[in-house]
């Protein structure tokens, strides 16, 4: 009898143990993310741009408001606030926001979601200030400028380079910008723009996915006639490759349209990317910055890949009803989560301003690699407070 209560006892030790193990450690990092990006908050001029990435000595480089990544310094403020309800908090985010305002009249590009939904979106989430839905719905009347009734589809960029003379070019990227016109078109704004997203998923589900549930980065479309010219690449390895930012960004870009739409051909899509992502990951679960990069495994990584997949994993297994499912999108992110959170990718104890190290903007043409990246630092910290309130409610 007392062997059995001692075997008990032991069995219930190490099955704690291994739980310690297992856990991200959430709150920590979350409080260093808190002290850092105090620190910068305080420190900088909004004026003088957004953080994009670092310096050699670990400092923000700036961009102005314009850049494609302003709205992601915002964002992290507003999750930090999320975590700590402090009030400095809620002004450094409140301060940043209003530095990228500009942007909601922005039709230039599909990159007014990202501006203004990571930062006036979470603003409007978390203090529901009627002066940010306003901005909110000014900048989905801008992006749905860029639908096309043909393609189904908003038009990613209207830049054409030489190489690629693209006519309507759509990013698997522009997948996250959908949540725009899908919030606005069902909060108050017009109708048509929710259509407008959830016609765009569709499109992208029908030409982005290969049969292989891998993804073309670009696809271009004749905007005449609607009809699919080819798929390319732009920031991947090649044509044929799949470029592991962009998996990310459709893995997480489908299961918010499942969110925000309850569509089952979204979650069924999504459930593609998400088993094509993991099944090619490697052991430490983040990715090359291409799962087809030619010299794996001397190429480099991409934590912005894997902290975008993350987020959007935890989502996903949100959704998802069948048990197996669930544990196995959860298990990927925690894993993945485990990995960002030690001292190989954290910054922790090596004086930079951002969170993530080794990340990569676009290899092939040789900027941003193996560096920070602020995209990387939002979804990371967006990831650990849904990981920490899915953990609470286990
Ligand atoms: N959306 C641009 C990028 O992922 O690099």
């Amino acid at each position: 009898m007392k062997k059995s209560i001692l075997l008990l006892v032991l069995m219930l030790f190490s099955l704690l143990g291994c739980q310690q193990q297992t856990d991200v450690p959430a709150n920590d990092v979350l409080r260093y993310a808190f002290e850092t990006y105090s620190r910068t908050a305080k420190a900088l001029n909004p004026a003088d741009g957004l953080p994009r990435t670092t310096d050699a000595d670990g400092h923000w480089i700036v961009k102005p408001a314009r850049d494609w990544t302003s709205g992601f310094y915002p964002g992290v403020l507003w999750y930090l606030f999320e975590f700590s309800g402090d009030p400095n908090m809620k002004q450094y985010a409140e301060n940043w926001t209003a530095a990228v305002e500009g942007q909601k009249d922005a039709t230039y590009g599909h990159d007014v979601g990202f501006q203004i939904f990571c930062s006036f979106g979470n603003g409007y989430r978390l203090t529901k200030n009627e002066d940010y839905k306003a901005v909110i719905l000014k900048a989905a009347s801008s992006l749905a400028t860029r639908f096309n009734d043909n393609v189904g589809a908003t038009r990613s960029w209207d830049w054409i380079p030489d190489s690629a003379p693209w006519t309507f070019p759509v990013i698997i990227d522009n997948m996250m910008n959908l949540e725009l016109l899908l919030w606005a078109g069902a909060h108050g704004g017009d109708s048509t723009w929710y259509d407008m997203g959830l016609s765009h998923a569709h499109t992208a589900m029908k030409n982005h996915i290969r049969a292989d549930n891998s993804t073309f980065h670009v696809v271009d479309f004749n905007p005449e006639t609607g009809e699919r010219v080819r798929g390319l690449t732009w920031q991947g390895y090649a044509d044929s490759s799949c470029w592991a930012r962009g998996q990310a960004w459709g893995l997480y870009g489908f299961t918010m349209v499942y969110r925000e739409t309850q569509d089952t051909l979204c979650l069924h899509a999504v459930e593609r990317l998400a088993d094509y992502y993991i099944s090619h990951l490697p052991a430490d679960y983040v990715p090359y910055w291409d799962f087809q990069a030619p010299d794996i495994p001397n190429e480099p990584r991409d934590a912005s890949a894997a902290a975008i997949a993350a987020s959007g994993l935890l989502e996903l297994s949100r959704h998802e009803l069948q048990p197996e499912k669930k544990q196995r999108y959860f298990q990927a992110a925690e894993n993945t989560l485990k990995t960002l959170c030690s001292s190989k990718y954290l910054t922790k104890g090596k004086q930079n301003d951002a969170l993530l190290l080794h990340c990569v903007g676009h290899r092939l043409a040789g900027t941003e690699v193996d560096v920070p990246l602020i995209y990387a630092d939002y979804y990371f910290v967006e990831a650990l407070v849904r990981y920490r309130a899915m953990k609470q409610q286990q």
